[in-house]
């Protein structure tokens, strides 16, 4: 296991201002992914180190993280825990948080999305100016279609791991939205519209919305991982939705 922090990234950016050029790594250079090993993470781990950053992957298995980069590493962390957090996130540019839902009682409050937004927004009063900027994967089902939010859907009922998923996700993002001094985005891929078995061709194009699910000309929300992956990692590198949620869906 490598937990050296300094890679490619960085030292790119110190041969280029010894000799006086703008490095082409943007401002989030060393990135950490929480569930780095689950079927979103891994493909925003391989577009993060497709651009050179250097990438901190977390996992509470870290030997499950198999992936030979030079500027990747691999770290053992529990997104739940803010002793943990502290450890990892410390002096990194930016943190990715894509992990699974599901918490132990099918609730809200255990959802593992809504902990890992309360223990980040812990971690920022602890860090202060120096924390970095969050961006976490959304859950669809808080995103409206004709104006109604797919967690209303009165299939959706308390209890089930159907609204512990929806309504962790949501609560994630009012813990972020109540929180000061915080740099975060929560990017939304559509709902369902992601397949885990096929994450689809990166073709780089992407759009940004609001609260809404996104549709192209022909009515179609679906986008690739590959692409919502561009789009968190144009999103660690330049903050286009700084603090505010944002569906991410197909170009017009
Ligand atoms: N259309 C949509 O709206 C849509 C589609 C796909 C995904 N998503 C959202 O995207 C996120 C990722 O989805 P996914 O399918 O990639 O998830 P996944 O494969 O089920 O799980 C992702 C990772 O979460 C990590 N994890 C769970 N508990 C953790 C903890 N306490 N500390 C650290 N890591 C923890 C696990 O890593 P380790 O076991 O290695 O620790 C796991 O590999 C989810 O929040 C999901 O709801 C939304």
């Amino acid at each position: 296991m490598n937990t050296g922090r300094i890679g490619t990234a960085g030292w790119l950016k110190s041969l280029c201002a010894i000799v006086g050029l703008t490095a082409t790594v943007a401002s989030a250079e060393t990135i950490v992914v929480y569930g780095a090993s689950g079927r979103v993470g891994e493909v925003i781990v391989a577009e993060a180190l497709q651009r050179g950053h250097d990438v901190i992957g977390v996992s509470r298995n870290p030997d499950s993280l198999a992936i030979e980069a030079p500027n990747f590493s691999a770290v053992q962390g529990d997104v739940t825990s803010l002793e943990s957090m502290l450890e990892i996130i410390a002096g990194v540019d930016a943190v990715v948080i894509t992990v699974r839902g599901l918490g132990p009682g099918n609730t809200p409050e255990e959802a593992v999305t809504s902990i890992a937004a309360e223990t980040f927004v812990e971690a920022t009063g602890v860090l202060g100016q120096e924390a970095p900027r969050v961006i976490q994967v959304g859950g669809g089902t808080t995103l409206r279609v004709n104006g109604e939010y797919g967690f209303d859907n009165p299939e959706i009922e308390p209890g089930t791991p159907q609204h512990a998923n929806a309504f962790g996700h949501w609560q994630a993002i009012e813990a972020y939205a109540a929180a000061d001094g915080l740099q975060w985005a929560v990017l939304t891929p559509p709902p369902g519209a992601m397949s885990p078995a096929a994450p689809g061709e990166r073709t780089g194009d992407y759009r940004l919305g609001g609260e809404d699910v996104l549709y192209d000309a022909t009515g179609d929300s679906t986008i690739t991982m590959a692409d919502f992956a561009v789009a968190v990692l144009d999103e660690a590198e330049a903050a286009q939705s700084l603090n505010r949620r944002a569906a991410v869906g197909p170009p017009e």
